[in-house]
């Protein structure tokens, strides 16, 4: 075995299936980390609650198709700890430590509070501010030194090396100051060229079948300028060729249809059925994997149950350090020995 020297963690919030966006730009990129790296692989599901507190009942069948997706893209569980953050409380318990170490005004600041605030159209939760604090702890947690997220997270991994660089410095040293890992995969668009994203309509799901993969490339936005398949086409930016690029290995056929679409020589309709056709056929080893898995559900739990577990021993270690450094020993005494529980108890999803 290669000595995995650098500890990853990253997680989703179990919002629902994942799509292609997903695939693409993260978990092809954590899939191959597992090579190099020590992972974890979180579910954050009190991070949902920040803004969908209303319906948790939710967030328990989206957690099982996310470990679904994640599992038939090639997250490994032998390699990999999969982790379900509300199973663990140290996440929690860190995360209320850490939140003495920010002011109020600094989590105001934070961009990605700001648009949630904007769009929500409700009175903002106090869970809502201090999510980057929850978000620092699951990090700090593991002492992971890489995060891999995607650029809107990059505020969140900043205020995270804020929080690592005060504790160190007010109270000893004891966490690395975690570096964000950028995928360097173009963003892939919804198919009306938005960005893809789970509420907007616009997502290709890895759970899709052939039949509704096919019916959203049909439909889906390619050069708004061309009205007859007579028109020279744009060939950049337009979500066909993106599309292709990503899923057809046919570099030549790729290359002929992008110049006979220049050219007003091939239509869109034929380029449609064509990446339905490639797109299916990429899909297809993964989507067999992911109904195998989506079927049984008690063997996804025993996943979550065992990564959880495996995660607890490392969080409760780092929690009794933290205590530690900061003097508050006296109820050290008190902790329970083990963090195996039965997972008969019910307390699992
Ligand atoms: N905030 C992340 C997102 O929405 C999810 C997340 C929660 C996360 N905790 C994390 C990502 C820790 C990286 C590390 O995508």
């Amino acid at each position: 075995m290669t000595l995995k020297t650098h500890r990853i963690l990253t997680g989703h919030r179990p919002t629902g299936p994942r799509h292609l966006g997903h695939l693409v730009g993260t978990l092809q990129n954590w899939v191959s980390l597992q090579d190099s790296h020590e992972c974890f692989f979180l579910i954050a599901d009190l991070h949902v609650l920040t803004t969908d507190y209303q319906n948790p009942a939710s967030i328990r069948t989206n957690t099982l198709e996310v470990i679904a997706d994640w599992l038939a893209a090639g997250i490994d569980p032998e390699r990999s700890t999969l982790v379900l953050q509300s199973a663990v409380p140290e996440h929690s318990q860190l995360a209320i430590l850490l939140s003495m170490l920010v002011t109020e005004s600094r989590l105001h600041r934070v961009p990605t509070y700001k648009e949630q605030v904007k769009q929500l159209g409700l009175q903002p939760s106090l869970g809502l501010l201090t999510y980057p604090v929850l978000q620092a702890a699951d990090i700090l947690l593991y002492k992971a030194s890489l995060v891999p997220v995607g650029e809107d997270q990059l505020p969140h991994i900043e205020l995270s090396r804020e929080i690592a660089r005060r504790f160190n410095s007010l109270y000893g040293e004891l966490f690395p100051e975690p570096q964000a890992l950028l995928s360097t995969m173009p963003r892939l668009p919804g198919i009306d060229n938005r960005t893809m994203h789970t509420s907007y309509g616009n997502a290709i799901f890895l759970r899709d079948t052939e039949e509704e993969t096919t019916r959203k490339v049909m439909s889906m936005f390619t050069d708004p300028n061309r009205i007859h398949p007579t028109d020279p086409g744009k060939v950049e930016g337009n979500p066909l060729f993106i599309y292709l690029e990503q899923f057809d290995p046919d570099r030549e056929q790729i290359e002929e249809y992008k110049t006979r679409y220049q050219q007003g020589k091939v239509g869109d309709v034929e380029i449609k059925q064509y990446l339905a056709r490639k797109l299916n056929q990429s899909l297809k080893p993964l989507r067999e994997r992911r109904a195998k898995f989506i079927a049984q559900p008690a063997y996804l739990r025993e996943i979550l149950f065992h990564g959880s577990n495996r995660a607890r021993q490392i969080a409760r270690q780092t929690l009794e350090e933290v205590l530690t450094t900061m003097g508050l020993t006296l109820g050290l005494a008190l902790q329970p020995e083990s963090g195996q529980r039965n997972p008969a108890s019910g307390a699992f999803c």
